[in-house]
């Protein structure tokens, strides 16, 4: 299998897909940890997230990148509309106050690109033990 991770440095998410022998296209411009990249499987690109397009269809795409979530969300949603992955998880990240209005927002977004585009799916959010001021999203195409 193969994934593509957006804001991979150091490198934790892309190591849980290595763990799993799964070929990762890691993106960012910071260093990722030497042990993951002496494993071979990972592609360290050194390349802005919200521009990479990738080479094939990937199996998974994850995003941790620190950003405003309504741009994640819509970056999330031109990947599943693209057909570029079926499965995505990401981190919307939420120092704003109306943390559950934003998150309301961007799975709104995220509906009506795929409604546009045809794209079936379902998706779960979870506030997850480690999470702070962020939640993480799951979306799988059906
Ligand atoms: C929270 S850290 C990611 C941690 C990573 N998920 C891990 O488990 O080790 C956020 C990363 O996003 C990267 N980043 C932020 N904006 C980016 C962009 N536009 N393109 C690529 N990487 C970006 C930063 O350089 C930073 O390394």
């Amino acid at each position: 299998m193969t994934a593509v991770d957006l804001g991979a440095a150091p490198g934790g998410w892309t190591y849980q897909f290595v763990k799993k022998g799964i070929h990762v296209i890691a993106i960012d411009n910071g260093p990722m940890q030497k042990e993951l990249m002496s494993t071979g499987l990972v592609q360290h690109e050194k390349a802005d997230g919200f521009k990479f397009e990738p080479p094939y269809t990937v199996d998974w795409l994850v995003c941790d990148m620190v950003e405003r979530p309504m741009k994640v969300a819509e970056l999330m949603a031109k990947w599943l509309a693209n057909g570029w992955t079926r499965r995505a998880i990401f981190n919307l990240k939420l120092p704003m106050k109306k943390r559950y209005q934003e998150v309301s927002l961007c799975l709104q977004t995220i509906e009506a690109m795929l409604k546009k585009a045809g794209v079936g799916y379902h998706y779960q959010v979870k506030h997850l033990y480690h999470d702070r001021e962020e939640v993480t999203v799951c979306i799988m195409v059906r």
